[in-house]
């Protein structure tokens, strides 16, 4: 027999309403949101080292205004995700240990490699297009911490969209050589942006609960046909071949049947087996300790602030 609390709680998931942090939520609800916006968190704080990695290297004055205007913006969508996370009862401190020791999760998408200026188009235009996909639909999800940060987040998500875009289309307007380099980092981001919508929908063992309570909007097979969907007339446009030769549209489903993803490669790299997880984490550990003197310097200052005012 359900508990007056979880009847009320299940009547305002029916009827679209947000859980807020102070109504009750049954503790497995709870618990999959602190893993999901805690991984979400940490794919964009690991999410800035790809790019970060061409800031001191971009083609001009704008391109490098453009990148850290960018980078910032992964550091801020991270933080309002970790404060999202802390008001279900998580420490900053608990994920930031989570992320360190390898335990936790990011998106698979980070552990690949930035060979070339043109992948800092390619990241814009696949990785920030999957992640509309992804997250348009999260701004409704029935947590309302989260559904609220994702309607930031998304607006910023858009410039970094077109700011990939716009590079890709200035290289593949550019000399033979700079068309190469653009196709070539298209060829290496296509089919990893496809898998970091996560398994196929059969083998998606949250999935289901997650939609049932509304944090989860559509399928992770359905993002990924709506993403495929968006690109190829952007493709067309930008001149760049997407790289799958089985990608067709089907005039009776009115979907795009496409090629087999490596799912094999998918779940190495969740393993941490990927290009660059290794380097990625050693990175993020040691900014950690490198940083440990500002959170000295404002756990000391916040001391003497409480001292003042209790004067
Ligand atoms: N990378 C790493 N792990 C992934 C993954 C990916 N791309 N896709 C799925 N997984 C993991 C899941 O976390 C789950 O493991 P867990 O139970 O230990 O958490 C397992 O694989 C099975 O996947 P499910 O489909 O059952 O899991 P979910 O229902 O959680 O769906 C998800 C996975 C679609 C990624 C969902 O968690 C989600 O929407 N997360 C929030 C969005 C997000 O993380 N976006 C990508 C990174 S942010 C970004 O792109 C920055 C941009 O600004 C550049």
């Amino acid at each position: 027999e359900a508990s007056a609390e979880e009847r009320l709680f299940e009547e305002l998931i029916a009827n679209e309403q947000r859980i807020e942090p102070r109504d009750w939520m049954p503790e497995a609800y709870r618990k999959t949101l602190i893993r999901q916006i805690s991984q979400h968190a940490h794919s964009e704080i690991i999410g800035m080292q790809p790019e970060g990695n061409w800031i001191t290297r971009a083609p001009s004055l704008k391109r490098k205004a453009i990148l850290m205007a960018k980078v910032q913006d992964e550091a801020g969508h991270g933080l309002y995700l970790y404060s999202a996370a802390q008001t279900l009862g998580i420490t900053r401190d608990e994920m930031m240990d989570q992320l360190i020791s390898g335990k936790a999760k990011y998106s698979s998408i980070f552990n690949y490699p930035t060979p070339t200026w043109a992948d800092m188009g390619a990241i814009g235009w696949l990785v920030d297009g999957a992640a509309i996909c992804n997250q348009v639909p999260l701004c409704r999800a029935s947590y309302g911490p989260y559904g609220r940060a994702m309607v930031r987040i998304c607006k910023e998500e858009s410039f970094h969209q077109r700011q990939g875009f716009e590079i890709l289309l200035t290289l593949m307007r550019g000399t033979e050589e700079q068309r190469q380099m653009a196709q070539d980092a298209v060829d290496r981001w296509y089919w990893p942006s496809l898998a970091m919508f996560g398994p196929p929908d059969d083998q998606s063992p949250n999935s289901a609960q997650s939609m049932a309570w509304k944090i989860k909007r559509f399928s992770n097979d359905e993002l990924r046909q709506r993403f495929v969907s968006m690109l190829v007339p952007q493709a067309e446009i930008l001149g760049v071949t997407l790289p799958d030769p089985d990608l067709r549209f089907d005039e009776e489903t009115g979907r795009y049947e496409m090629g087999e993803i490596d799912w094999d490669e998918f779940f190495q790299v969740l393993r941490g087996n990927g290009p660059c997880n290794a380097e990625r984490l050693e990175r993020r550990r040691t900014a950690h300790e490198e940083g440990a003197w500002v959170r000295e310097a404002a756990a000391e200052y916040a001391r003497k602030q409480a001292l003042k005012a209790k004067a």
